[in-house]
């Protein structure tokens, strides 16, 4: 018996940490619905995960519109059953202060990463109290307790990730649906790789950079999409029975100390 045999997850993002934690849950024996705006992602997994397990079904979805979430959400119930896990992981990462981001950057930043999260909660968690219950975690960010400068919209989501997360606990803990959040440090994914690429572009050396961010994390190093998924599925599991309205975070001790030396 796998840990996630006869289970349901919806997972957004179908790259980085997204695709990771699909891999993970399909591996556990989960069928997997998948939303992503990355079609070519979108594709690769669908070959990867379509054969494999209890099967797959990804779909080009834009996480902050309604009407996508929802028909994706009925796609999902109507192929596989139900619904007893959402995993948010899609979300846009834009660089600027209160003054150089413009108003659509920042009601976008909103809708993408914190809108889709009520939205997900909103068509998904009827579909998981018929089910007796469920599990949903947040993909926030340790940007959500510290914050870089130059990022204010995303950093702000990140912090409201935190909030609705224990808001949604506290409201769907009697139907059985434990909601958690995890917060991770640098991540090797498709964000960090922009983020290492700064203005150099395509001329970066993005293993360096991927080396002087993790110098920046006690463990010495950066961490993997794969470390992430196994945290996100203890969290969807039954063993984390009793976790729920928590933050998790997994930043190899990034916020442990306050960086003067
Ligand atoms: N990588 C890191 O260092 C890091 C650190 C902290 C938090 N995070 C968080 O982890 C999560 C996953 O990011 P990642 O590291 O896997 O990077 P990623 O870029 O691989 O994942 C983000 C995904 O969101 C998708 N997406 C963006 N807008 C969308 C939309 N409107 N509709 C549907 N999909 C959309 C992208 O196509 C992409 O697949 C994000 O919430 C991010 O903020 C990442």
């Amino acid at each position: 018996m796998k840990d996630f045999d006869g289970k349901i997850a919806l997972v957004t993002g179908t790259t980085g940490i997204g695709l990771a934690t699909a891999r993970r849950l399909a591996a556990g024996g989960a069928a997997i619905i998948a939303c992503g705006i990355d079609r070519a992602a979108n594709a690769a997994m669908t070959a990867e995960l379509d054969s494999s397990g209890a099967g797959a079904l990804v779909m080009a979805v834009d996480i902050s519109v309604p009407d996508q979430v929802r028909d994706a959400v009925t796609a999902g119930v109507e192929r596989f059953g139900g619904l007893d896990i959402i995993v948010n992981s899609a979300a846009i990462h834009p660089y600027g202060t209160a003054v150089s981001t413009d108003f659509d950057t920042w009601n976008q930043t909103m809708s993408v990463n914190v809108g889709s999260i009520y939205l997900t909660a909103h068509f998904g968690i009827p579909e998981m109290i018929k089910r007796g219950g469920g599990a949903i975690v947040n993909v926030a960010s340790v940007q959500g307790f510290a914050c870089q400068q130059n990022v204010a919209a995303y950093a702000t989501t990140k912090g409201a990730i935190h909030t609705l997360t224990r808001s949604l606990a506290l409201d769907y803990a009697r139907s059985g649906i434990r909601v958690n959040s995890v917060s991770p440090g640098s991540i090797r994914s498709p964000i960090l790789e922009k983020a290492a690429r700064g203005e150099n572009g395509t001329d970066a050396d993005v293993e360096a950079a991927y080396r002087r961010f993790g110098e920046a994390h006690p463990i010495g190093r950066i961490g993997e999409p794969e470390e992430v998924a196994e945290l996100i599925a203890f969290l969807c599991s039954s063993k984390a029975g009793f976790c729920t309205g928590a933050d998790y975070r997994i930043d190899g001790g990034l916020t442990a100390g306050i960086g003067v030396k």
